[in-house]
């Protein structure tokens, strides 16, 4: 389909609340999954969610393939999440560095629930339901938070953890979601 514009930190549609996708498995709803996918792959995203394109849904594609050169990124599966319901289990929190495709060439330290619970379902309506740590739960927490209109850096308890990729981790490849 389409790699479309990423809108950046400053703009206001990123800091609206999503609605919820209410038909499924419609043209329109495959054509905007195409372009979220697309862009996130030309970007090498490891996830987008349908705000960062401009569209206020309730729609996230997020996935990371095993690659050598962030060995610390646990794979998590190629996922389209729909309407998301995120539940913690437990409250245990973790901080760790996030960057994202609307702040870009940035990092932070973020806290997030170590464990988490989410529902929604993909784009043909069939339900999704998975209990997720680490990593993985971390990506969710972020790409949810896009479609509540929440930006990472407004999550991190210390601005001093917050800086650009190149002073923070030189010569280092990071991943944006
Ligand atoms: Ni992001």
């Amino acid at each position: 389909m389409a790699v479309r514009a990423v809108l950046r930190m400053g703009d206001p549609r990123l800091l609206e609340p999503s609605r919820p996708v209410e038909r499924f498995d419609t043209p329109e709803l495959h054509a905007l999954i195409a372009d979220m996918d697309d862009t996130m792959k030309a970007l090498n995203g490891a996830g987008l969610a349908a705000p960062q394109i401009g569209v206020g849904l309730q729609v996230a594609v997020f996935g990371v393939a095993f690659n050598p050169r962030y060995p610390d990124a646990e794979p998590v599966p190629y996922t389209i999440l729909i309407n998301p319901l995120l539940t913690p289990v437990g409250n245990q929190m973790e901080e760790g560095w996030e960057g994202c495709l609307s702040v870009p060439g940035m990092r932070g330290l973020v806290p997030r629930y170590r464990s988490l619970r989410y529902q929604g379902c993909d784009q043909f309506g069939k339900a999704i339901d998975r209990s997720v740590t680490g990593f993985h739960a971390r990506v969710v927490q972020h790409e949810c938070d896009h479609l509540a209109g929440i930006l990472y850096p407004m999550r991190i308890r210390d601005l001093r953890n917050f800086g650009y990729n190149e002073e923070l981790f030189p010569g280092e490849d990071v991943i944006e979601e």
